[in-house]
This record gives C-alpha cells, structure tokens and sequence, in this order.
C-alpha cells in the first residue's frame, strides 16, 4: 500500500474531520444512480455532492450535503479540504462531446483544468490524512479515433492502446486526464528533493454511450440511443441524428454504476492499468430502432443525419475490448443487449411515464 508523507504535525492530524465521499457533476445521470447506490451501502462513507447545479430534489435525502457550486473555484475547493476527510472522488464533471464542440475552450476549462483542480485536491487530502485517496474517473470511447468507416468495420473491438486520435475536445480532454491521472499517481514531482508519493489513487473506465431509463443525458453525442427509447415511450416521433448503420457500443446505466463502484473496490495491487475498457453490446442505430419498436409498435422513427455529430460517432469504435479489466478486477455487465431491453430499461422507463 502506498504511505504518504505529511508535513502536518501530529495535533493538527488529530482534528476530526468528517469522513465522506465527493462527487463532482453529481446531478448528472450517472451521479444519480451512483448516489442511490452508494446509499445503500452501509460500510459506505456519506456522500458529499458538488455540481454546478442544485441536486435535485428527488436525490438529497441519499446525501450528507449538496454543495452548488464550480470546480474551477479553488477556495471552494480549500473549504471543503479543511471541512472534510475525502476518502473517494468520484469526479463525475464534464462538458459532453456535443456540448464540448460548441464550446471548446470552456469544454477544456471544465473537463481538464477541473480535473487538475480536483487532482490537486486529492493530494492535499491524502497528505492531511496520512492515506491514500481514490480518484475514480469516467473516461470515455471518445478518447479513440478511427481514421476511417472501413478500419472501423475491419477492426471490431478496440484495445485500451489502439487508436488513441480522437477528433472531439472531449475526446482529447478525457485522454489527456486519464495522463494526468496516471501522473499523478506514480510520477509526481518526481524531481522535488524530498520524492514523495502523492496519496492519489487513480482509476479510471472508458464507458461507451450510456443509456438510462430514469434520466436523459445532455449534451452528447451517443445521445441519439436513449433519446430514440424515451421519446418511443413517451409516444412521441424521433428524428435520429446519425445514419441507421451507425454502430457504437453501448451499456445499460445499472453497469456503468457497477463498474464504478467494483473498480473503486478492487484491490490496487490487482490493477495493472490506470484506465479500462468496460462494455456490453454494441448495435446500430438500426438495431436500437427494432428493438425499441419491439416493446413500442408504435414508435415513429425516422433518420436525418447531422454531418458534423455523425462524423463524430464515426470515429468512434464499433466495439471496445473490455478483457483487460475483466482479468484484473473480475468486471462483467449484469445486463446484455436483451436483458438491459426487457429486465430494466423498458420496464423502468414504463413506469416512469404513466
Ligand atoms: N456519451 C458521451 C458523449 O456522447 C461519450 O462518452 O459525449
């Protein structure tokens, strides 16, 4: 296990401080399924939440505090060094891919200097506590640009070192901190006269496009999946913005809450990368269409594709090869392409809106 150094005096390590989870971007759709979870944990720490938005109602009886407010506010960020003991960050936060390209320069601000910002964050806490902090990180499939439709077919399932060009802000944004991540786990300041080990424990996934039954995702650009089965349910037509033999890989949301919390779990001494693949299936935007009009005969689906967000999912892989995490920490999704259809997403967005 790695031991931090600490510049403290014994008095000052000695204040109790309470001892929490952070999660940045909280409101978001994987915050909220993430909170729900952990909240069911009993050995779980409480959670503490931060989002520039207010949490939602609906959430705040599974959280200790909700914080409004921005990442890129360091003295917010020093207040909540000095009032807690983060044990785990979950750093949820980001600008997604569609959202990113309209603003790139503030997409860069949110998703790295945010990142560098809560990184930092980490660092102080471990070195106040005397023990490492886990840091665990939502990339994504959009770290990956393929050069072409035909390599795209050709090669099937990407591994985590291939074809790392991405064509997104995003995409750019979230390799470069899966780099820092790794940095400042095993390299930083190595040059400082006194080398100490950071305390940060990072870990990272790269989800495909997520799909949630409870919630929309804003701002992204495999968005067209959920968008098709929610407006299907709600009996409401759906123009999808990509071609119908676009293909990406995809995951029910319960996984990528799993995924999350089996790698914060795993022990590190199993972990033989920073950041790893994690996947279910992978279908066209054809395949999604039938098999939403499976569960909505009704279902008015029709295509008008966006030059510049088809581009983007193009260059997105077909499939992900997830191999390396399941070795290394036992992952493996609960639901596949029919259990996520049947088991969860139809059922639970039924409910939802009658
Ligand atoms: N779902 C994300 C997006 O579309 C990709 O990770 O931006």
């Amino acid at each position: 296990m790695m031991m931090i150094q600490s510049d403290l005096t014994s008095q000052e390590q000695t204040v109790t401080r309470k001892k929490v989870i952070l999660i940045t971007g909280a409101n978001g759709e994987v915050g909220h399924g993430l909170i729900k979870q952990l909240y069911k944990d009993p050995s779980a720490p409480p959670v503490i939440t931060l989002d520039i938005r207010g949490l939602d109602e609906d959430i705040m009886p599974y959280v200790d505090s909700s914080i409004v407010g921005d990442i890129l506010d360091n003295d917010l960020l020093d207040n909540l060094t000095s009032e807690y003991e983060i044990d785990t960050i979950f750093h949820l936060a980001a600008l997604l891919s569609t959202h990113s390209e309209y603003r790139p320069e503030a997409a860069h601000r949110v998703n790295v200097q945010g990142t560098v910002n809560l990184l930092h964050l980490a660092v102080e806490q471990a070195r106040c506590r005397d023990h490492p902090v886990k840091f665990i990180y939502p990339s994504s499939v959009a770290v990956y640009g393929m050069p072409d439709l035909e390599t795209k077919a050709r090669v099937g399932a990407v591994r985590e070192n291939d074809f790392l060009e991405p064509i997104t802000m995003y995409g750019c944004n979230k390799l470069y901190c899966e780099h820092l991540g790794r940095y400042y786990t095993f390299h930083y300041r190595q040059l400082a006269p006194k080398a100490q080990e950071s305390g940060v424990d990072f870990r990272g996934v790269r989800f495909p496009g997520l799909i949630s039954a409870t919630t929309m995702p804003s701002g992204g650009t495999s968005d067209y999946a959920p968008e098709m089965l929610h407006a299907a349910a709600k009996g409401e037509p759906y123009e999808s913005f990509v071609r119908p033999d676009t293909i990406m890989p995809f995951m029910a949301m319960p996984d990528a809450i799993k995924a999350l919390l089996t790698l914060a779990d795993a022990p590190r001494d199993q972990l033989t990368r920073s950041v790893y693949n994690v996947t279910s299936f992978s279908l066209t935007a054809e395949q999604i269409a039938e098999r939403v009009k499976t569960f909505f005969p009704n279902a008015q689906i029709s295509y008008e594709p966006t030059h510049g967000r088809q581009k983007i999912v193009d260059s997105w892989p077909a499939a992900i090869d997830d191999s390396t995490a399941r070795a290394d920490w036992g992952w493996q999704p609960d639901y596949d392409v029919e259990q996520a259809f049947a088991d969860y997403l139809v059922p639970t967005i039924k409910q939802q809106y009658t």
